[in-house]
């Protein structure tokens, strides 16, 4: 059970084993339009405003895990998506009103994204409660956070005060989303310019440990590799056999703990690993067993495989830390603060 005093002692400990808290680690550059001040974020910045609210969160992302044991993936990369472009404002989430396909959500690479259903119920309850004072970015990282926490990663504080943009950036969604089968350097450059070194890169890349890949990203691997009329050369032969049983079209989904299909009941949950946030990825990338050419590349340079290495071989310990430590940098990047932006009404919707 994850009482309010084991939230305390995990903030404690963040705090005293991690010394480089998130209000250090801002972002090194202003991502354009989005730019606020992070440091007016802080934690628990809404206890007048809306005092239960991360036990809310809590709670409610309680109840959809148990409902959909895929909920935290979904978020995770909701949340990376959202906050990759233009900062964590919450523009993800708006939708196409006008249907004239030019929002961010519309984007090609955002368009397999799933979760905001969750993000709508979450936000409808604290409407409930707390009435336009909880903005759709915090709630998106909050129950990020959480949901990480109930798929058995680590927990990490979160501050809060975002705002909700105004904006939707269509065209940077298109252009800076890395790519499944993209250049790796070009994935190591998109994530360097947001103040992400190559071994935060390889930490905030764990989050493939859970959650589902569609077979769509994989079969451009298994033959004609990058018009080479041969697959991608990375993957064992022996690999490529299973991955072509496993995706003998693109409408399949492979999960992305492929390699281990126990149950673990241990979270009372009644989950299969295959939801649950440990160092797995890190062991199957050794084993050339990544799914995605982005993954698998991760061993292809000297650094990234070196933290790879590390991750792998560790209990779990070295990568929970510092995929915690990735995450509540992330939260923080390029929010919206002070009178800029609004807190929506409807996350998917501006308020006029
Ligand atoms: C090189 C960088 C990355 C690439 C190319 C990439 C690409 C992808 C692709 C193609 C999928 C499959 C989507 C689908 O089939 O619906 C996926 C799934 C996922 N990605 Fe990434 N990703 C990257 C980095 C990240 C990061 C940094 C995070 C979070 C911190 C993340 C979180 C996830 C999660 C949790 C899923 C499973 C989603 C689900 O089950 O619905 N990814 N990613």
């Amino acid at each position: 059970m994850f009482s309010r005093n084991c939230v305390l002692l995990a903030v404690f400990s963040f705090l005293v084993i991690c010394p480089v808290t998130t209000v250090a680690a801002q972002p090194e550059v202003d991502p354009g339009s989005a730019s606020g001040f992070p440091f007016q974020l802080r934690y628990n910045y809404y206890d007048e405003k809306c005092e239960d609210l991360e036990g809310i969160v809590w709670s409610k992302m309680k109840t959809i895990v148990k409902l959909q044991h895929n909920a935290p993936a979904q978020l995770l990369r909701l949340m990376f998506h959202d906050c990759f472009i233009g900062g964590c404002d919450a523009s993800v989430l708006l939708a196409d009103r006008n249907e004239n396909g030019t929002v961010e959500r519309e984007a090609i690479p955002n368009r397999t994204l799933k979760g905001f259903n969750f993000i709508d119920t979450i936000k409808d309850e604290i409407e409930e409660e707390c009435p336009g004072v909880v903005s759709c970015s915090d709630i998106l990282v909050l129950a990020t956070r959480d949901g990480i926490v109930l798929a058995g990663g680590p927990y990490y504080p979160v501050l809060t005060g975002r705002r909700d943009s105004k904006e939707s950036f269509f065209d940077k969604a298109m252009a800076e989303i890395p790519r499944p089968n993209g250049n790796f350097s070009e994935t190591l450059r998109l994530f360097s310019v947001r103040g992400f070194d190559e071994r935060e890169t390889v930490a905030l890349l764990g989050a493939h440990n859970i959650g589902r890949i569609g077979c769509q990203f994989i079969r451009p691997r298994l033959s004609n590799f990058t018009g080479t009329g041969l697959p991608d050369p990375t993957i064992p032969p022996y690999f490529l056999e299973e991955l072509r049983r496993k995706c003998p079209d693109d409408n399949n989904t492979i999960s992305n703990m492929l390699n281990d299909e126990h149950t673990d009941t241990a979270r009372g949950l009644s989950v299969s690993i295959a939801t649950s946030l440990n160092n797995h990825y890190y062991k199957t990338l050794m084993r050339g067993r990544g799914l995605l050419f982005a993954d698998q590349q991760l061993m292809a340079n000297e650094k990234t495989a070196a933290a790879a290495t590390d991750y792998a071989i560790d209990d779990g310990n070295i990568f929970r830390t510092e995929f915690a430590h990735a995450m509540a940098k992330m939260s923080n990047f390029g929010v919206v603060t002070g009178s800029k932006g609004e807190v929506r009404h409807s996350c998917s919707h501006l308020n006029s």
